[in-house]
């Protein structure tokens, strides 16, 4: 092995590594925009940290067990695990469409998941953090939740505000408030454990306040896994569905846990932080076992000003919304609209003018007036730089450069809608200096050939650089851009090369149709 054979073995062995997850989705409906949002923004990043050249694992899944399941399954008369079979296949083929590169799917039925699910109870039994006691309270069934008479709101759930009803059983319980001050202490010493940073004074405020002990087995669900040492019971549905984070993994394989444990984001809506923030780390520290670095909870979706669910008949399939706007279009809509973290409205009208102004009119234009200038001036072939740089091009190569760092620390941040700010700052950059440089003047005259060849130059590798921060977004999109821009599969694989100077010249471009439609909203949609 030569030196530089040495060198790259020994950049596979040492690759960082990057664990991201969202939640395990219930299979007692259909997906949403809502849980598309959440795995759009996962596969973003996780597509991101592979392309920097992260060794990344991409965890999304089904949490199939508890009563909102076993209920859901009734009604339409069929059994818990066909109802789940047949809300996974769409799961998965909604995936598909939107192009997500999950490593692995768990579902909670698995067998690989249950048998370390019941290892973990038992663990936490034997070390006296689980212990038999009485529950008397009221649960949600569609917030799988537990609460207290003086938590209720109006004697409705106050997380969802639907009914609730009361329960009394012998259950088991996890010794929460034992892990009160250690949970204190890890949020003091890891101020990025939680973000957006409200939430996390917000979780912390709740903790100071005090926790309680929590049930988590269930005496009268049937449908879940079994509490090892008393099989009447099954496991409380969101202990069962936490350690679907690590499952896949192997509780028991310390080599996959090495190398991939903990998970760098868990990325969560913010209606189930608690869970996330409090009762999962706790558990983890009851098994001795790493906490995750972050968790990333983000705002809630409304459909036209209203919230998005069945009951209010307004819940759209993404798969309706692709097959009419595209694919890339959604992603690219969903990250930019509103800041990761926030609130936001889903309006089909805000969708049509992002993909006409900002897709068709800065980036599109842009694209496909280079190239038809390339063909008309250079017989299609991407042309050579020579001479001297101009201010102009010195501006634009600078830009260049800070926006790599800019998108990269927006994107460490989980700041989508930041880094296609800057992406589109750039774009409007080079857009500028098109209109600057004015190739169609130069093209008049001989004597200013090698001014118009150096501007097309330019104008080419500002497209290339574009394709390349604008892949994990939208990555059909950058696919075919590289394409008309005549370079080669390779070289619009991983790699990247994020500086300025990567095009080909003597390429030949191949301009196609626009890369975006555009659309016309009217109120009948
Ligand atoms: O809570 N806006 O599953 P779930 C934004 N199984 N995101 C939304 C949304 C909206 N309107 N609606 C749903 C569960 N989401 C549990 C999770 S994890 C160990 C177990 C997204 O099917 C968001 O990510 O109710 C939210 O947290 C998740 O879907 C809830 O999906
Ligand atoms: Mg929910």
């Amino acid at each position: 092995m030569d030196l530089k054979q040495a060198l790259v073995a020994k950049s596979i062995v040492d690759k960082k590594k990057f664990y991201i997850t969202t939640p395990i989705y219930y299979v007692n409906d259909v997906p949403h925009i809502g849980h598309s949002y959440t795995t759009i923004a996962a596969d973003t990043l996780a597509r991101y940290k592979r392309m920097r050249g992260y060794e990344v694992f991409f965890l999304t899944g089904t949490d199939e067990h508890g009563q909102k399941i076993e209920k859901a399954a009734k009604l339409n008369n069929e059994s818990p695990i066909e109802l789940a079979d047949r809300m996974v296949d769409k799961f998965k083929n909604l995936w598909k469409v939107l192009n997500i590169t999950n490593d692995d799917f768990v579902r909670t039925t698995e067998s690989r998941h249950v048998k370390q699910v019941q290892n973990a109870f038992t663990k936490m039994y034997e070390n006296g953090d689980i212990y038999l006691g009485e529950y008397e309270g009221w649960y949600c069934i569609p917030c799988e939740s537990f609460w207290t008479s003086t938590q209720l709101s109006l004697n409705n759930c106050p997380e969802c505000g639907r009914s609730v009803e009361k329960i009394r059983e012998k259950n088991y319980f996890f010794r929460l408030s034992k892990y009160q001050d250690l949970l204190m202490t890890f949020f003091d010493k890891h101020p990025d454990f939680i973000k957006p940073e409200s939430r996390r004074n917000e979780l912390l405020r709740r903790i100071a306040d005090g926790i309680d002990d929590i049930s988590v087995s269930r005496a009268a669900v049937e449908w879940g896994i079994h509490v090892p040492m008393d099989s009447k019971h099954t496991i409380y549905v969101w202990v069962d569905a936490l350690f679907n984070y690590i499952t896949p993994l192997g509780l028991d394989d310390p080599a996959m846990l090495k190398k991939y444990w903990p998970a760098n984001v868990h990325i969560i809506g913010k209606e189930i932080l608690w869970f996330h923030g409090v009762i999962w780390p706790a558990m983890l520290m009851s098994l001795g076992v790493e906490v995750p670095s972050q968790i990333f909870a983000h705002g809630w979706w409304t459909l036209e000003g209203k919230k998005i669910s069945k009951s209010l008949g307004n819940a759209i399939d993404p798969i309706e919304i692709t097959e009419t706007y595209g694919v890339d279009t959604y992603r690219y809509f969903l990250l930019r609209e509103v800041p990761f973290g926030l609130d936001g409205n889903f309006s089909y009208e805000a969708m049509v003018n992002r993909i006409n102004c900002d897709l068709g009119n800065d980036l599109g234009n842009l694209l496909h007036r280079t190239l038809t200038m390339i063909e008309k001036y250079c017989d299609g072939i991407v042309p050579g730089h020579e001479g001297l740089v101009s201010t102009e091009e010195n501006e634009l190569i600078e830009r260049s450069k800070r926006l790599n760092d800019e998108v990269d620390h927006a994107m460490s941040n989980l700041q989508f809608s930041k880094a296609l700010e800057s992406i589109w700052d750039f774009i409007g950059l080079v857009n500028k200096y098109v209109e600057v440089s004015k190739p169609w003047v130069l093209a008049r005259e001989s004597s200013t050939k090698e001014k118009l060849n150096n501007v097309l130059y330019n104008l080419a590798e500002s497209i290339r650089i574009i394709s390349l921060f604008i892949l994990p977004f939208m990555p059909n999109v950058a696919a075919e851009m590289h394409k008309q821009l005549g370079l080669s599969s390779d070289e619009n694989s991983v790699g990247n090369n994020f500086t300025w100077g990567g095009i080909r010249p003597g390429a030949k471009v191949c301009k196609g149709t626009p890369v975006f439609p555009k659309f016309e909203y009217s109120t009948a949609d």
